[in-house]
C-alpha cells in the first residue's frame, strides 16, 4: 500500500519524482480555463474521501480541485459528523472506507489517528496536516522554491518564530533534498530532537540561532508561520506572542538574508504579527504561489499513492 504519511518515511527519488511531475502537470494546465479538466484524467473512476478534524481553506479546495481535474469524486467529511468522533475505532473506520472509496486524506489531531488508519486501511491514505507534520505543505513550497530559484539542494532555509509540525515537515524535507535549515526561535518552542536528528543524519545542516538577525545572515529562503496554531491552547496565546514577538518576519529580518532570498509562508496568517504586510505583499513573497502550489503537488502525491 502506498501512503502519503511523512516526507521522511517516504523515498527521497520519490520525493523528486513528485515534485517533477507537479511541476509538468501544473505546465500542462497553462492555457487551460480553471475550471477545466486535464487532458489526462487518471484517476476516472475513483473516488476519494476527505476527512477534516480541523478546519481547513488550502488542503480542502486544493484537494477536492485536483481530484476532479483528473476525473476523479469527492466526498468531503467532517470528522465530527462521521462515526470517528462517537467511539468507533479508527480501525473499523478505516476497514469500512477501504470497502467504499480508493484513497483517504485525513487532517486529524494526533499522529496516530493518521498512522492506525493507514495500517488497517487497503487503500492509500494521505497526511493531510496533524499536530505534528504537514507534508503536503512543504512538497508545495519546495516546488514552490525550485521555479522561483531552481534547485533547493544547498540552498540555506531560515525558519523564524514556532518549531511547529510545518517546521517539522521542513526539517524532514532539509534530510531528504539536502538543504540547510536554520532554526531561530524561543528555547521553549524549539522543533522536536527527532526531525533535528534526521535531518543531520542525512547530512543537513542544521543550525539552532536565537539571534533572528544573525540567523538570517545570507538565508536564500525565509519562512514563517503562525505563532498560535490550531491544536495549540488559546489560554497560551499571550505567552507564546511574548516569546515570538521578536521573531516577526519583518523589513530589518529580510534586509539581512540574500538580496534574492524568498519569502514564505503556509497560510493562514496574521498579519502584523508573525511577518508583517510590507513582507507578505512585497517582491520577496511567494506566499500565493505556495497556496497554487498545493494543489499541483497534491496531484502528483494522489497519482503516486494511486500508482496512476
Ligand atoms: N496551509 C494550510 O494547510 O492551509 P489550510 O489550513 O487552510 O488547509
Amino acid at each position: 500500500m502506498t501512503h502519503f504519511l511523512d516526507i521522511h518515511t517516504t523515498d527521497p527519488a520519490d520525493l523528486r519524482a513528485m515534485i517533477d511531475a507537479a511541476r509538468r502537470m501544473k505546465a500542462a494546465r497553462r492555457d487551460l480555463p480553471r475550471g477545466a479538466p486535464d487532458d489526462e484524467q487518471p484517476l476516472a473512476g475513483r473516488m476519494v474521501a476527505l476527512i477534516f478534524e480541523k478546519p481547513s481553506t488550502r488542503t480542502r479546495v486544493s484537494f477536492d480541485v485536483g481530484v476532479r481535474q483528473m476525473g476523479g469524486q469527492t466526498m468531503v467529511l467532517s470528522g465530527a459528523d462521521m462515526q470517528l468522533g462517537h467511539g468507533e475505532t479508527i480501525a473499523d473506520t478505516a476497514r469500512v472506507l477501504s470497502r467504499y472509496v480508493d484513497l483517504v486524506m485525513i487532517r486529524t489531531f494526533d499522529e496516530a489517528v493518521l498512522h492506525e488508519m493507514a495500517e488497517h486501511a487497503d487503500i492509500p491514505v494521505i497526511n493531510g496536516l496533524t499536530d505534528r507534520t504537514h507534508p503536503c505543505q512543504i512538497m508545495a513550497d519546495v516546488m514552490t522554491y525550485e521555479e522561483h530559484r531552481g534547485p533547493i539542494a544547498g540552498r540555506k532555509v531560515l525558519w523564524s518564530g514556532d518549531g511547529n509540525n510545518v517546521c517539522a515537515s521542513w526539517l524532514q524535507a532539509a534530510g531528504q533534498f539536502g538543504f540547510d535549515l536554520t532554526f531561530t526561535g524561543p528555547a521553549q518552542l524549539d522543533p522536536e530532537e527527532d526531525w533535528i536528528r534526521f535531518a543531520r543524519d542525512r547530512g543537513a545542516t542544521v543550525r539552532i540561532e536565537r539571534d533572528p538577525l544573525v540567523a538570517a545572515k545570507d538565508a536564500d529562503l525565509v519562512v514563517t508561520d503562525t505563532w498560535v496554531s490550531m491544536h495549540d491552547a488559546q489560554s497560551a496565546r499571550e505567552r507564546r506572542h511574548n516569546l515570538l514577538r521578536p521573531y516577526q518576519v519583518n523589513a530589518r529580518l529580510m534586509a539581512e538574508a540574500k538580496p534574492d532570498a524568498l519569502f514564505m509562508h503556509c497560510l493562514p496568517a496574521h498579519r502584523e504579527e508573525e511577518a508583517t504586510s510590507d513582507v507578505m505583499d512585497g517582491p520577496q513573497s511567494v506566499i500565493f504561489d505556495e497556496a497554487e502550489n498545493r494543489l499541483h503537488a497534491q496531484k502528483a502525491i494522489l497519482r503516486w499513492c494511486l500508482g496512476v
